[in-house]
């Protein structure tokens, strides 16, 4: 029995409700320490496999553990069957990702009894939860090593006892968490790149794990933020998409300095690199000065995602969001009065925990106000841990998925409708590569995040085009391309 086995060695338990600690204690900016000695070549000739679920954290993240494992030596493989190491870097934010997680476990037992020499590791979110690293324990023995999202730096230390110890190797920390810098990373795009500019969230919105499963808010400092996104203007990428669970909250932790997030922007609008994306925002951080950078657009794009997640003010406050509907609205009709041509997008929870259908016509009301150019729309997931998770979810699953359909038709029309407003318009768009559905048909996008699909020679890959859009549809738009230089249209 798993039960009975000595973990402490290795050990260290993650706890929701220490999880949960905000204390003074000062963040403290680390740096990578270098790969020790020993462990520089531990992966000469061998492969590793990181499949990532979840968020645009979780995929730069893995781009920091794939930076890790090549500094030991290992280099990169798509097959499973071909990998010496495994990681799963996982999600925890609604049940369905979770089960995706362990069904792909379960399924890797086969191959991990046929090799037993695979290192097969759990990290990202989920290993962040004291529930599923005890399921880990007592049902998947064959998983080898199991880290946190605050023990990414300390990779090369437990791959090392992974590899030397029959047991399971699991250090997971609830702590609020540090900055550590300088650490590895392999980029998995020339073009587009991500740069975390804070860490963690203190909103404890009450059906959201993340604030424990991604500690406190940090922001990285400023000088470290715009150096690394210098470094890649120098290195020729086209495009950065600045992260953090809130962006908002950036420098609100900085104690030295008055500088916060629309500083930032503004500081970064003056590097010499075409585009610039963030995500994501919490509207009630959002002040008035970020507003005023973001309208001097240049590198700066016309695109805001905004979640918004309900439309009514009683669920919102249920939610724990902070703002009433009208002071989101108000928001809205600010940005769009400095900025007209803002593509908005947002997220939507339906079926919260007592939702009756009058507050989710508020929901369908405000989407139809504000006009969003697309939305990701989830039926409520309990977390458990939350605060929700405690309240009676007792809007049944038939109605949360009838209104989810609702939504979604509402939702869907509206982005039609914007999409179709765009025919016969040029747009610059970033080539990207080959579309995946054509290789003869190339795929990029516009200012404003939309996919668009033409026919063109493969030497644009990598550069800015403009195309005319003749067939809008919902998801996409499809066009030609115009091969004469035309005056760019902000789209
Ligand atoms: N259930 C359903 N959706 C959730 N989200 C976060 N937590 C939950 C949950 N417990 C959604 C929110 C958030 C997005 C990333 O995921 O809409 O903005
Ligand atoms: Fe979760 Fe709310 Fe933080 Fe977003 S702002 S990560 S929804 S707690």
């Amino acid at each position: 029995m798993a039960t009975t086995k000595d973990y402490s060695q290795y050990f260290v338990a993650p706890d929701l409700k220490a999880a949960k600690k905000r204390g003074k204690e000062e963040v403290q900016v680390l740096q990578f320490e270098q790969i020790p000695e020993d462990m520089r070549h531990v992966g000469k000739n061998k492969r590793y496999l990181i499949q990532t679920y979840g968020c645009q954290m979780n995929v730069h993240d893995s781009e920091t553990i794939a930076g890790i494992l090549e500094q030991m030596g290992y280099t990169p493989t798509e097959h499973e069957y071909d990998a010496d190491i495994i990681l799963l870097n996982t999600c925890a934010i609604r049940e369905n990702a979770e089960d995706k997680v362990f069904g792909t476990l379960g399924r890797l037992k086969q191959l991990k009894l046929e090799k037993p020499d695979l290192i097969l590791g759990v990290c990202g979110c989920m290993s962040q939860e004291e529930s599923v690293v005890n399921r880990l324990l007592q049902s998947y023995q064959y998983v080898d090593l199991v880290f946190g999202t605050h023990n990414i730096h300390r990779l090369p230390y437990l791959l090392q006892n992974a590899l030397y110890s029959k047991e399971m190797v699991v250090e997971v920390w609830s702590k609020e968490g540090d900055v550590i810098e300088n650490m590895p990373k392999v980029r998995s795009d020339g073009l587009r790149a991500w740069v975390n500019i804070m860490y963690g969230c203190d909103k404890f919105c009450t059906y959201c794990i993340v604030p424990y499963t991604r500690g406190k808010e940090r922001s990285r400092r400023p000088e470290d933020v715009l150096n690394e996104i210098r470094e890649l203007a120098r290195k020729g990428y086209q495009e950065v998409t600045l992260l953090g669970q809130n962006v908002n909250a950036y420098g609100k932790d900085f104690k030295d300095i008055d500088y916060r997030f629309g500083d930032l922007m503004d500081d970064v609008r003056k590097i010499g690199i075409p585009r610039v994306r963030f995500t994501t925002s919490h509207p009630r951080d959002f002040d008035d000065h970020l507003i005023e950078v973001l309208a001097k657009r240049g590198n700066l794009v016309e695109h805001i995602h905004l979640p918004v997640q309900s439309g009514s003010t009683e669920v919102l406050k249920l939610m724990a969001r902070k703002y009433t509907r009208e002071q989101y609205l108000e928001l809205v009709r600010k940005i769009k009065q400095a900025i007209p041509d803002v593509v908005l997008t947002t997220d939507i929870i339906v079926g919260f925990p007592g939702e009756t259908e009058e507050q989710f016509e508020e929901t369908l009301s405000l989407v139809k106000e504000v006009e969003y150019d697309s939305a990701y729309t989830f039926i409520y997931s309990p977390r458990e841990g939350t605060p929700a998770a405690k309240m009676k979810d007792d809007v049944p699953m038939e109605v949360k998925k009838e209104r989810l359909q609702r939504l979604n038709e509402v939702v869907n029309e509206i982005a039609r409708r914007k999409n179709e407003a765009l025919r016969g318009q040029v747009v610059e768009v970033l080539v990207e590569g080959e579309s995946k559905k054509n290789p003869d048909v190339l795929s990029g996008r516009t200012r404003t995040n939309k996919l668009v699909n033409f026919r063109g020679p493969k030497h644009l890959i990598g550069r800015f085009v403009h195309v005319r859009i003749t067939e809008p549809q919902t998801w996409t738009l499809n066009g030609e391309w115009v091969e004469e230089p035309v005056a760019q249209v902000g789209v």
